[in-house]
């Protein structure tokens, strides 16, 4: 199955981006705001969601409705997908959480790997990875080899701005992982840094700078 790149258009994501991108934008509104637009987008990624069908007794006769089929695993990549969680967990409470820490030397750009627990179960579920940023893309097609490895397949990214070198690495890797992005910036700085993108998010998240 081929993967599918969504970058959304909706205006309330515009609005809270442009917030988030601001400069003067401190942290406590920073995080709010990065939860508020995880949440928007959650709401589109799981358009797809596989369903069951159900037959449910209501007070007044039987309903033939629907569930989900499939369990759900969010996988943030430490830190700054952490910012992304609470929110999107708030809309699909029964997914389970997967943690995967890498972070990028700052010389190299190289992605190196310091934590890993997934739950048992993901393997048959639809996994969500999340990281805001989308650099060289190497944090995220590092986590995806992880999770292939352990033999998942339903994956998708979700993240808040991708340069175009990461999702062309995506893309070469990984062809069948959806990406998801809120938005599609113009490229990387020589530091690695996505023009004109939003600056480091996990230390505007976690206000380490
Ligand atoms: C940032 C960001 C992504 C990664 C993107 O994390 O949150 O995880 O870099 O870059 P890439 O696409 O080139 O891999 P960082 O390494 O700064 O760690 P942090 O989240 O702990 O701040």
């Amino acid at each position: 199955m081929s993967g599918k790149l969504v970058v959304f258009n909706h205006p309330l994501i515009h609005h809270k981006l442009a917030l988030i991108r601001d400069e003067k934008t401190g942290t406590k509104d920073f995080r709010e705001t990065v939860a508020e637009i995880g949440m928007l987008m959650a709401y589109e990624v799981t358009r797809n969601l596989p369903t069951r069908r159900v037959s449910v007794k209501t007070p007044v006769g039987m309903a033939a409705t629907y569930m989900l089929a499939k369990e759900v695993v969010i996988v943030p990549i430490l830190r700054a997908g952490l910012g992304m969680v609470d929110s999107i967990t708030t809309l699909i409470p029964t997914a389970k959480v997967g943690h995967i820490g890498v972070y990028r030397d700052e010389k190299t750009l190289e992605p190196h790997e310091y934590y890993a627990k997934l739950p048992s179960i993901v393997t048959e579920a639809v996994v969500l990875i999340v990281d805001p940023m989308l650099a060289t893309g190497g944090s995220v097609k590092h986590a995806i080899d992880i999770l292939k490895n352990k033999g998942v397949t339903d994956i998708s990214y979700v993240g808040l701005v991708g340069a175009p070198e990461g999702v062309r690495k995506i893309q070469k890797f990984h062809p069948d992982v959806n990406i998801f992005l809120a938005a599609l910036d113009e490229k990387l700085n020589e530091y690695g840094f996505i023009v004109p993108g939003l600056g480091d998010c996990g230390d505007r998240l976690f206000g380490t700078k």
